[in-house]
């Protein structure tokens, strides 16, 4: 599965009508799509998918935020797709964030922050298993 990473892009960028022009840059970056679905977490959901961070201090904002709006939840197939995947969205902060990657182009700020991505090979399986059964990985 070493070859495989999970993604989302967030609801700040479904609503800002950036579906569109972030799929354009993963898949100029050279992602395959293996399972893809538009859907919304509930509260649950979203802090069961964030439970690594319930104890730091935006835990509250960030499942808030998460569940907001609809989500564009991915798997995606590329040679390391971990590592290059996350050089591709940039920095968590936007304000640290390079040229030319997702969130340079499309995070809002900190929280807001465009897109999702998994930071190791076992957590991607994790995610990726926590929106799409076998039947939808292709
Ligand atoms: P984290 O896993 O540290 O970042 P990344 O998404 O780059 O892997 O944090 C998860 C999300 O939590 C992050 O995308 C946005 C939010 N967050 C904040 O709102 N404030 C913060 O100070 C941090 C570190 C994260
Ligand atoms: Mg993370």
């Amino acid at each position: 599965m070493s070859n495989r990473t999970f993604t989302m892009i967030k609801p700040d960028a479904v609503a800002n009508g950036h579906i569109g022009g972030i799929l354009n840059m993963i898949n100029a970056a050279g992602f395959r799509i293996v399972s893809m679905k538009m859907t919304q977490l509930s509260t649950a959901k979203a802090g069961e998918f964030y439970a690594v961070h319930k104890e730091r201090p935006f835990y509250g904002e960030l499942v808030e935020f998460m569940s907001s709006g609809p989500i564009v939840a991915a798997i995606l197939e590329k040679e390391n797709a971990v590592e290059d995947f996350r050089k591709l969205i940039g920095a968590t902060n936007p304000a640290n964030a390079e040229e030319g990657t997702i969130r340079k182009k499309y995070a809002e700020s900190i929280g807001r922050n465009a897109v999702h991505g998994s930071d190791s090979n076992e957590n991607a399986a994790i995610e990726g298993d926590f929106f799409f059964s076998g039947l939808e990985k292709f």
